[in-house]
């Protein structure tokens, strides 16, 4: 065995870091539940992917694959320019920008994972930091520093606070606090639509986040990878339905106090006033196939610079390191290049989520368990406080004492129960722990599964918890 030094810093740095969630990851990927081929397979709850078109996909897909001689060649490490120009034409569609973007102004990488780590490297230099609120999707953390060693410093936002402008004095309190070490913070990631809530910033908030970047000369990567899955606007079905939505604010009032406010989704492109605000050379935007497009496996992924060409340089440099496979790039090119077919997609793909996002939340309801409102996204961010304390004293270890209140739980409970879940219960979701809640029991529900699937895993995810076992005495064996 070799010892430690004999690695590179930062791969030491990653082998000390790894961490329980990322094998628990791997193993929810590549031991899926399926009714006939794995029905011992651990369920997804917990991975943001939308199952609800498949069919339509597979069958779209399938009826323009072709694979030509081209397609065996190299194509260019940036995206084709026939890729670049039909994602500049979706954008210049679904965006809406005050000047229409071309295809000079993108370079796609495989995922916008990877379209992270390289703009971390185009921006950062090793050791400097970037700010996130929080909670926030936990592979922000690994994505801008296993590579690019950028350090992700989350800002603790309240949720009733993530869509209002307000949330600033957090930023700058954080700002303040590394300014005063003497560390340089470069840049701040904003996920709009929000992951994990589900909520869209009010325009208010993001102009008052970017007036904060230009003060403090940070770079703003909008992360906009939600944008076309706005399921819930102020007018949606669900809210002509329900009579108490339509009076701002309290969907969930039955069972909680969480908000439902519901903003339109405006991409920061679309800012007629921008460069009142900011320096618009420190914005760049993100999307990419994997969530609007249900396509996480094609790992496709842009990055969308029309304010700053140098940033543009700066990714092609490196962009032979996030190279899509030119059959892949060919195939995306056809699929997005198919206007008719993509509308009337986009629009399926909203109702589904509405559709499997009142399911859930009747779920939820009938059980009295609370979360907070979504309005994009596949997810819900959801309180199981009380659930988690049966549990915690349903599995209690030697030395431990009944609790009674939220405040007596840990986040080792959060990762304990998480852990146990998957292990036992073969569920896997997100344990609010991964994405820096600021307060144990809150986990992360992947709701945009076809409602059989779903129903299944959360009936065997809350029977589980609610179950008197002690399945702690099974972790310790194991
Ligand atoms: C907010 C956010 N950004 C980025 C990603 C990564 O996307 P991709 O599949 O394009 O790498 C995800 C995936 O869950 C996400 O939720």
């Amino acid at each position: 065995m070799f010892s430690d030094h004999v690695y590179s810093k930062a791969a030491t740095e990653n082998i000390n870091s790894f961490s329980p969630a990322m094998d628990a990851i791997g193993k929810a990927v590549d031991d899926q539940y399926d009714e006939v081929a794995n029905p011992n397979g651990i369920m997804n709850l917990g991975i943001a992917v939308n199952k609800l078109q498949e069919e339509i996909v597979l069958k779209k897909l399938n009826s323009i694959n072709t694979i030509t001689k081209m397609d065996l060649e190299y194509g260019n490490p940036s995206g084709t320019d026939s890729l670049r120009k039909t994602i500049a034409n979706s954008i210049n569609k679904h965006f809406k920008p005050v000047s229409p973007i071309n295809k000079d102004d993108i370079v796609v990488t495989n995922g916008v994972t990877s379209a992270l780590d390289k703009i971390t490297s185009v921006l950062c230099d090793p050791g400097e930091v970037i700010l996130i609120s929080s909670p926030y999707y936990s592979a922000f953390e690994t994505d801008m520093n296993s590579s690019a060693k950028a350090i992700v410093h989350n800002v603790p936002v309240p949720v009733s606070e993530i869509q209002s402008p307000v949330q600033v004095r957090y930023y700058q309190k954080k700002l303040d606090e590394l300014n005063g070490k003497g560390i340089t913070t470069k840049a701040i990631v904003v996920c709009n639509p929000h992951n994990p809530t589900g909520k869209c910033y009010s325009r208010a908030a993001v102009e008052a986040i970017l007036e904060f970047a230009n003060r403090n000369k940070l770079f703003v990567i909008m992360d906009e990878i939600y944008a076309l899955s706005v399921f819930r606007n102020t007018e949606s079905a669900s809210d002509l339905k329900n009579d108490k939505i339509k009076h701002a604010g309290d969907l969930n009032d039955a069972v909680g106090t969480y908000s439902d406010n519901k903003y339109e989704f405006e991409s920061v492109l679309s800012f007629e006033n921008l460069s009142e605000l900011i320096d618009p050379s420190l914005v760049v935007v993100l999307h990419g196939l994997s969530k609007d497009f249900c396509l996480n496996g094609f790992r496709v992924g842009w990055v969308v610079s029309p304010f700053n060409s140098h940033i543009i340089i700066g990714l092609r440099a490196v962009s032979l390191f996030s190279n899509v496979a030119k059959h892949i790039d060919s195939l995306a090119t056809k699929l997005l290049g198919d206007t008719e077919f993509i509308d009337s997609f986009n629009k399926i793909v909203k109702d589904n989520l509405l559709e499997s996002y009142e399911r859930t939340t009747t779920y939820l309801n009938n059980k009295n368990i609370k979360y907070v409102p979504s309005q994009a996204g596949h997810f819900l961010w959801v309180n199981i406080q009380p659930l988690m304390i049966r549990w915690k004293n349903n599995n209690l270890r030697k030395n431990q004492f009944r609790i009674t209140s939220p405040s007596e739980l840990t986040f080792d409970d959060d990762m304990e129960m998480w852990l146990s879940v998957i292990k036992d219960a073969r569920i896997y979701y997100t344990a609010g722990v991964n994405f820096k809640s600021d307060e144990p029991g809150w986990i992360r529900l992947i709701f945009s599964q076809p409602w059989d699937f779903l129903k299944k895993g959360l009936d065997r995810l809350f029977d589980y918890i609610e179950k008197e076992s002690n399945s702690i005495s099974q972790i310790d064996k194991a």
